[in-house]
């Protein structure tokens, strides 16, 4: 029994340690329905923002989000759904036409910050 506990905290331990494991562990629990944590939070937008033009989002999708080779993403029309979550896997796994996945590049926590700079341009 002893053992099995050491086990355990050294398994705690090279988890803590490894950031990345966590993180990539979390995105892979996003779903559809998944609430965005960083919504509406100004840094996690200006942090979501800087991204938007370091990846060359805006190569496709336009700098004012309106589109350009890629889709509009401030309207409210959405081919793989508008909801964050679904925001958040398209961004994430890329699709058959033309969005490259991204999620080989970013981290769960910066693609949620893209997701709060994309909310937050919405035009309703
Ligand atoms: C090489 C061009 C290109 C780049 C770079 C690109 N996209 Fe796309 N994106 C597209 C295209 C084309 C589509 C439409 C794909 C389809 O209909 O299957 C798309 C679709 C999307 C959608 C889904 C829109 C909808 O209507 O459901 C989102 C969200 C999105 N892109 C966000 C991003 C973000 C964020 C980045 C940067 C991390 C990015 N894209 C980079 C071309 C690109």
């Amino acid at each position: 029994m002893k053992r099995l506990a050491v086990i355990r905290h050294l398994v705690v331990a090279a988890l803590a340690l490894c950031p990345v494991a966590v993180a990539q562990a979390a995105g892979d629990a996003v779903t559809p329905a998944s609430e965005n944590p960083l919504a509406g939070n100004a840094e996690a937008i200006a942090a979501g923002g800087e991204l938007f033009g370091k990846m060359n989002c805006a190569g496709c999708h336009g700098y004012d989000l309106t589109g350009g080779m890629g889709p509009d993403l401030t309207d409210p029309v959405w081919t793989y759904g508008g909801k964050p979550g679904d925001i958040y896997l398209t961004i994430a796994k890329g699709t058959p036409s033309g969005m490259p996945r991204w999620d080989d590049k970013l981290k769960p926590n910066e693609i949620w910050q893209i997701v709060s700079y994309i909310q937050s341009k919405a035009v309703h």
